[in-house]
């Protein structure tokens, strides 16, 4: 009998979740089974506790209940702490434990599949919001010469920067759009929720170095950012298929202790 694992989000049913899965269970070899389950909004306790009961060994938690997992897990590791927020459940005999890959799936998808060193660049993160609270703590590890957070309400970047810095302001600030004018960054990562319109966002000029990453942490759409960053002379632009991908990947390893190959599954899902 394979090990269970389940996506619970809602909605559920446009998840790639289950297909990244079986292809990582598929070139490991490891017997699992991986489903998807749409769970009604203020569920998500009893349908874990379901999942748990009937034998369930982990889930990956989406939208819109990842601040529910967090307020579930009864343990938690310290980049779910810093999250505020869980994506990942791992069921042991006693306990449910809380973890969120979302961040190291951005950094690994940087590094690994980018070929993008974040260590002594200029960093900008845009946005405030539960996106951009997931990645702040893994960028900020990867030691980047300067992270600056920009964000439209400008309160809730200072307070998330806040909390992360604990004082220490040496090489993380936060600002409102208008505070950028003047500056230019090697990596812009774009963690609002405005390429769920057409919004767009107020960047000022010249805001892309040259060679410049520019990273949508959408996917499935060219978001307005996108198209911004390449008339605005980003050197590379890219969606997060590959950050979806490697959070699927940190998941897996964290369930199962084996790390699956993520480039074939990433060019088989970027293959039209
Ligand atoms: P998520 O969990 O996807 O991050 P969220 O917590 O609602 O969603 O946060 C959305 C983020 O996108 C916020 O940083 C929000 O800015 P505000 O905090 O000022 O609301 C940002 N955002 C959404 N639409 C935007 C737009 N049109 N222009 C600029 N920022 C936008």
């Amino acid at each position: 009998m394979p090990d269970r694992y389940v996506v619970m989000g809602n909605p559920v049913g446009h998840s790639r979740s289950p297909s990244i899965h079986a292809r990582f269970a598929q070139q490991t070899g490891e017997a699992v089974e991986y489903g998807a389950l749409l769970v009604a909004l203020g569920g998500l306790p009893a349908a874990v506790a379901a999942f748990r009961a009937a034998g369930g060994k982990g889930a990956n938690i989406t939208l819109p209940f990842k601040e529910d997992a967090f307020a579930l897990a009864g343990e938690m590791t310290e980049r779910a702490r810093a999250a505020g927020a869980v994506n990942t459940l791992v069921f042991s005999k006693s306990a449910i434990v809380g973890d969120n890959t979302d961040g190291c799936g951005l950094t690994r998808d940087l590094i690994l599949n980018l070929s993008f060193v974040v260590e002594g660049r200029r960093v900008l993160l845009l946005g405030a919001g539960g996106g951009a609270r997931g990645v702040l703590l893994p960028l900020l590890e990867e030691r980047p010469a300067l992270l600056v957070v920009a964000n439209r309400t400008i309160v809730k970047a200072q307070q998330m920067v806040g909390r992360i810095t604990k004082g220490d302001a040496r090489t993380v600030t936060a600002c409102g759009y208008d505070g950028l004018a003047g500056q230019s960054f090697d990596l812009v990562v774009n963690a609002t929720s405005a390429g769920l319109t057409d919004a767009v966002l107020p960047l000022p000029a010249h805001l892309f170095a040259p060679g410049s990453v520019a990273y949508e942490m959408m996917y499935g759409r060219q978001t307005g950012f996108m198209q911004q960053a390449r008339r605005e002379g980003a050197a590379r632009v890219s969606d997060g298929l590959g950050m979806l991908v490697e959070q699927a990947a940190e998941s897996f390893f964290l369930w199962r202790g084996v790390r699956p190959l993520t480039a074939p599954v990433l060019a088989e899902m970027r293959a039209p």
